[in-house]
């Protein structure tokens, strides 16, 4: 069985491509089995304001004080995951939503609850019930909130979820699907690239905001022994026939032959 990871960036939710979905149909055809984790960074903002909840970002990450993870859990649980399940249902794909903190599935623990409060990383994961679903041709749809040892649940940064995901499937390629249609670099689309690259990106602040967690989780995925992952736009088609479209990152840079 061949898997793919997909991580659904919150910023891009609500602008999926019809497209965007022939090529999720394309990949099923093609022998592939979808797994999504979801973002939910947008709706997160919007709640927390009407809560009036404040909120701020440390290092990229989002400090979460006990009420914000209240509406995290809120949001990203109660909402988002269920309009990405009902989406890809309307398109006839076969999904079903779950928790990452249901029955220990991904367990955490705090990143630095002084500085971030209740974000967490993850430490274990417990693949069973993902492993049935797929058995039965389903697609998990996880929202990436974790648990710890101790029933506290943590944020997880969607991307750090997803890599980690992807790494304890072992899938065969991992996918960051957002607003933008790869690794912008002066104005330019990056198709091909390496960790070194992007690490020299990163100092030049050429990458900046939420693309630094996605490609340092990317990085982190690929070292623990993916052999690459893409970061494609999710209003447009970013696979047809083998053809992907968008910036794929790998361990080292490839030779052209
Ligand atoms: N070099 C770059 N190339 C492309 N995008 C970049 C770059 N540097 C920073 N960005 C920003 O990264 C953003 C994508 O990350 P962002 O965290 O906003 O979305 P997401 O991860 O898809 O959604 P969510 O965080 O809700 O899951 C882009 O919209 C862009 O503004
Ligand atoms: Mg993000």
């Amino acid at each position: 069985m061949k898997t793919i990871l997909i991580k659904c960036g919150g910023s891009v939710m609500d602008k999926l491509a019809p497209t965007f979905f022939e090529s999720l149909k394309e990949l099923e055809s093609n022998g592939y089995q979808l797994v999504f984790v979801h973002g939910g960074g947008s709706d997160i903002n919007r709640m927390l304001d009407l809560f009036q909840v404040p909120h701020e970002f440390v290092d990229g990450l989002r400090k979460t004080t006990a009420k914000a993870m209240e509406i995290v859990e809120m949001v990203l649980s109660g909402h988002t995951n269920r309009k990405l399940v009902s989406n890809l249902e309307s398109k006839g794909l076969k999904a079903f939503g779950l928790n990452g903190s249901d029955s220990k599935f991904l367990q955490g623990r705090f990143i630095d609850r002084e500085r971030l409060g209740f974000v967490g990383e993850v430490v274990k994961i417990n693949l069973r019930i993902v492993s049935l679903l797929l058995r039965e041709k389903y697609i998990p749809v996880i929202t990436p909130i974790a648990i710890t040892e101790n029933g506290i649940k943590l944020n997880i940064n969607a991307d750090f979820a997803a890599a980690a995901i992807a790494n304890a499937l072992q899938v065969d390629k991992c996918i960051f699907v957002t607003d933008v249609d790869g690794i912008m670099i002066d104005g330019k689309l990056i198709q091909q690239t390496d960790i070194a690259e992007v690490q020299r990106y990163i100092t030049e602040e050429k990458i900046t905001g939420g693309m630094i967690p996605k490609v340092k989780s990317a990085i982190d995925a690929i070292e623990k022994g993916l052999h690459s992952v893409m970061i494609v736009s999710g209003e447009k088609k970013f696979f047809e026939g083998s053809e992907w479209s968008g910036t794929e990152i790998h361990a080292k840079e490839r030779v052209l032959q």
